[in-house]
């Protein structure tokens, strides 16, 4: 009874091992390198290189649930699919997949990894989170080190940032439980906040002032493809600001089916350091 966690080093996961693993379930985290910290145990696995997708199995013959984090393609459907039959054939029999609150069931990218799953009739959930406040001290991080800023083509538009330890609450009794409470459940934090409000709050937590930039979207585009972000990819990106700018996200705080704990005031006092000023 072994818990495989693809991307298990990635930022949805490492809340979610630490979890699991003081709770005593056996478990293997899968990247590409299959290096991984202590005191946990790795194995190698690519999601482009379908002759990696035995190895966990060779070495965990036991593996019977799978969190999954998929490849970042604009279209990673095929590989998961490929990935989830083989998985079936080799016992697995529950699937917790990390999606996102704007993506229904049947909509790409995703949401056909739910409808899929929803049709094979196995235990699933497919996790859909509002951003993750992490973002902040990873791809926006840079931006506020050196230019004091934020740049978005969001607007106005609001989101539910949120934290990766309340999304992992959900995906560990998602894995554990004996009956899974939510199958596709949106996840957001306790507050809905602008890009305006975060620069406010950054500001006064890192004593300095820190702007939230507004952008157009070929702006932001540019901006993608400045941190070397394929078109295709950066289009996307862009496009998912439009939807925030519209208010989409906006609606899906208002029928999220969780709401966690954590505030993003609190991960921006308890992560200063990431943002000391770089001149
Ligand atoms: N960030 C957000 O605000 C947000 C919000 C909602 C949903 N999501 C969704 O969350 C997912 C990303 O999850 P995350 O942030 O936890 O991931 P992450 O921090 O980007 O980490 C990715 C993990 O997957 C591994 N990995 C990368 N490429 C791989 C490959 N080809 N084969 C096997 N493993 C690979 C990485 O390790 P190695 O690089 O060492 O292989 C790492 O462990 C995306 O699907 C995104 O749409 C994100």
């Amino acid at each position: 009874m072994t818990i495989l966690v693809i991307g298990g080093t990635g930022k949805s996961a490492t809340p979610l091992v630490r979890l699991l693993h003081q709770a005593n379930h056996p478990i293997v985290l899968a990247n590409r390198s299959g290096t991984v910290p202590a005191p946990y145990t790795g194995t190698r696995f690519d999601w482009l290189d379908p002759s990696t997708y035995p190895l966990p199995f060779s070495t965990h013959p036991d593996i019977d649930r799978v969190y999954l984090v998929a490849p970042s393609l604009i279209d990673p459907y095929p590989q998961v699919k490929a990935f989830i039959d083989y998985a079936r054939a080799r016992g697995v029999r529950r699937f917790v997949v990390m999606s996102g609150s704007p993506l229904e069931k049947g909509q790409p990218p995703m949401g056909r990894v739910h409808e899929y799953l929803d049709g094979l009739g196995v235990e699933y959930c497919a996790l859909r989170p509002s951003w993750f406040f992490d973002n902040f001290a990873t791809q926006y991080a840079d931006r506020i080190r050196t230019e004091d800023e934020i740049v978005s083509a969001a607007g106005d538009g609001k989101l539910g940032y949120v934290s990766t330890e309340d999304i992992a609450d959900v995906a560990f009794k998602a894995l554990v439980d004996d009956v899974i409470e939510h199958d596709n459940p949106i996840i957001v934090g306790p507050e809905l906040v602008s890009y305006d409000q975060i620069a406010d709050m950054l500001t006064e937590v890192l004593g300095r002032k820190i702007t939230h930039r507004r952008l157009d979207e070929a702006e932001l585009k540019q901006v993608m493809l400045g941190r070397g972000m394929p078109e295709e990819y950066a289009q996307m990106m862009v496009a998912i600001d439009g939807y925030v700018a519209g208010g989409g996200e906006g609606k899906q705080f208002e029928r999220a089916n969780v709401v966690g704990k954590r505030k993003i005031r609190d991960f921006f006092e308890a992560n200063k350091d990431v943002w000391r000023k770089v001149d």
